[in-house]
């Protein structure tokens, strides 16, 4: 059975950089804060009018299929994970297949938030396993800036999140001294409303008394209503703390659940790419699975928390420099808002 390789590996961030000091003209924080407790100096937000999730998204897989040395013409799927798509349906995989003039081909939308990308990687090699596809882009992109809440009331999930994006291909190879060795996925949906944005949604007929004005809102019109506007209900929630005790648990179990399926201890690692979620939380995982600094790749301080890009973004760069060589064993892990979690483990 083949397994997949990255053959080609891409990303692109916008250029607009906002340092933690530029975000205390709209709230009240500090660079003291949020570095000593993130981690993060600075962050990218895309311009506000020409840059998408999609077309940040497009602009990584360029890079990717081009060092692929493919055409667009020759993808056979696209995975695109996003928790920020360019609209509520249909999903941004269609905008790649349009304006990169590809071929029929079918195009997935994956919304596993924080462990979108690791999820995505797992759905493409099950396609490269079983031979249904050879050329699949997986692609992680978000525009966090255009949904978040920068007053001194949203501060402490704003100041954590950036925009940009990644992308990779996947192909086979029967080398049985690289690829994709396994992936683990979980989830855990008792937490489901820790780290979440309910509107627009479904849910408030059956969640939470309150959360939508149900007198205001006439009936087919429940989606949206002005209350959740005035309420500030259209901003991600998050109770950091419970987020943060979660994942410095699941991080190592599912890094080490890896290792274990593959008979390799953490100190066989040459790379740990984490989820870019708090450097503090890297630093954790780092401790407990005893792992030296060159062991593990993080550059949240440049670019916050890019949610579905941050994994596959921090790969590119370690690869771009030249810290994974080809039989390499590189692990990714993600952990994040549903719970969800996953684990990705490879020779390069
Ligand atoms: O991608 C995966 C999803 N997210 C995560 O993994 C996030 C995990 N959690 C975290 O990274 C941390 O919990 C945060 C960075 C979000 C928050 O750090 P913390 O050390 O847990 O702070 P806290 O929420 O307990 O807040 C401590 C204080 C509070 O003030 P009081 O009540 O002690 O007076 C907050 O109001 O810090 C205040 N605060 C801020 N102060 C300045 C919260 N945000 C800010 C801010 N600037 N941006």
């Amino acid at each position: 059975m083949p397994r997949s390789i990255i053959a080609g590996i891409g990303m692109y961030v916008p250029k607009n950089v906002y340092t933690n000091k530029d975000l205390m003209q709209y709230m009240d924080t500090s660079d003291e804060w949020i570095v000593e407790r993130t981690g993060i100096r600075e962050r990218r937000f895309a311009d506000r009018k020409g840059e998408t999730t999609a077309t940040m998204g497009i602009e990584a897989a360029k890079v990717a299929i081009e060092r692929a040395g493919i055409t667009p013409q020759d993808i056979d799927f696209i995975i695109f994970a996003t928790l920020s798509p360019d609209y509520y349906f249909p999903g941004c995989g269609v905008l790649v297949q349009r304006a990169l003039q590809m071929k029929e081909i079918g195009a997935l939308d994956v919304r596993n938030q924080c462990s979108g990308f690791v999820y995505a990687l797992s759905v493409g090699d099950q396609y490269i396993r079983t031979g249904t596809y050879k050329n699949i882009l997986v692609i992680g992109s978000e525009k966090h800036s255009f949904g978040l809440d920068f007053s001194t009331r949203g501060r402490n999930v704003s100041v954590i999140f950036g925009d940009g994006a990644a992308a990779v291909v996947l192909q086979p190879t029967e080398d049985p001294n690289r690829g994709l060795l396994s992936t683990h996925l979980h989830s855990d949906g008792n937490d489901a409303e820790i780290l979440a944005m309910f509107n627009p949604g479904t849910h408030a007929n059956y969640w939470k008394e309150g959360l939508a004005d149900f007198d205001e809102a006439p009936v087919g019109q429940m989606f949206m209503s002005h209350s959740m506007v005035e309420k500030a209900q259209l901003f991600p929630n998050m109770d950091g703390q419970a987020v943060f005790k979660k994942a410095v648990v699941k991080f190592p179990e599912v890094i080490m659940e890896a290792l274990r399926t593959n008979n390799y201890q953490p100190s066989d690692l040459k790379l740990l790419v984490p989820h870019q979620a708090n450097l503090r939380i890297s630093q954790f995982v780092q401790h407990t699975l005893k792992l030296r600094d060159d062991q593990v790749y993080n550059n949240i301080q440049r670019y916050g928390n890019t949610t579905a890009a941050s994994v596959p973004i921090a790969l590119c760069e370690a690869w771009q420099e030249g810290k994974i060589q080809p039989g390499d064993l590189v692990c990714l892990a993600a952990f994040g808002s549903g719970f969800t979690w996953a684990s990705a483990l490879f020779k390069w």
